[in-house]
């Protein structure tokens, strides 16, 4: 692509506030240089071309996770997909599925903060910590580390099949991060814990699709954190069938 060519965005407009108005296609011709992103071009289409198109963005670093929708049929992070990869002129924009449309590319992500803050995704101690830092071998961080690499952008929860029909799902996002405090060697909650997502709506209802690691633009497996929860709560079915045959 050169200095000079142009672009035709597709963008999927509505207007939850407009409900008579039926969601329905705009698109923009813009000039691109090589480099730009699916971001860049959404910034530059609003200064100069229409002030209405609605979209979140922060870092423009892919970091802050808020730039999330479907680009072309792929869900990612539009700050970080550069418009020229695709070898067309014609890019088509869409909000994340799963998630209610406020205006054209913002949902409500209220559902996918609800499901996460259920899974208390911070150190819980039994003693207040240490002055100092509590520090952790290279081994005890490498269990987390893909775990703590999520950004919280919600791609996952887009892509999820799950989710797509049946809502009460917790969801991967909210999984990866239950296992990566349930792994972290600083972290005292009981073992019992993870009974909260022993369910249907915790991780017995993930179907093994693993659109989810497909989606996700840091590289998280939420199912690796699905499968670690499953085997950790056969292990605590266990634990307790051993304790009640004692005690008989
Ligand atoms: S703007 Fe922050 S991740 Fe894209």
């Amino acid at each position: 692509m050169d200095r000079g060519d142009y672009i035709l965005l597709k963008i999927l407009r509505y207007d939850a506030t407009e409900p008579t108005v039926e969601p329905h296609f705009e698109s923009y011709r813009v000039r691109i240089i090589p480099g730009l992103t699916i971001l860049t071009i959404l910034l530059r289409i609003r200064d100069e071309i229409d002030g209405t198109l609605a979209f979140r963005s922060s870092c423009r670093s892919a970091v802050c996770g808020s730039c999330a929708m479907v680009i072309n049929g792929k869900i990612d992070l539009s700050c970080r997909v550069q418009a020229a990869s695709f070898g067309t002129n014609t890019i088509i924009l869409e909000p994340l599925p799963n998630l209610r449309v406020i205006k054209d590319l913002v949902v409500d992500m209220t559902p996918f903060w609800n499901m996460y803050e259920k899974v208390k995704p911070f150190l819980i101690r039994k003693s207040p910590g240490p002055d100092k830092e509590l520090p952790q071998s290279d081994e005890e961080r490498k269990r987390i580390d893909q775990y703590a690499n999520c950004i919280l952008c919600a791609c996952c929860y887009g892509a999820c099949p799950v989710l797509a029909r049946n809502p009460d799902y917790v969801g991967p996002a909210a999984l990866a991060k239950l296992e990566r405090f349930v792994l972290d060697s600083r972290d005292d909650r009981p073992a019992s814990f993870i009974e909260n997502v022993n369910d249907d709506r915790g991780v017995w209802g993930c179907d093994m699709i693993l659109r989810c690691i497909d989606a996700c633009p840091k590289d998280v497996r939420p199912p690796d954190s699905i499968v670690g929860l499953r085997k950790q709560l056969l292990k605590l079915r266990i634990k307790k069938l051993f304790r009640k045959k004692g005690q008989e």
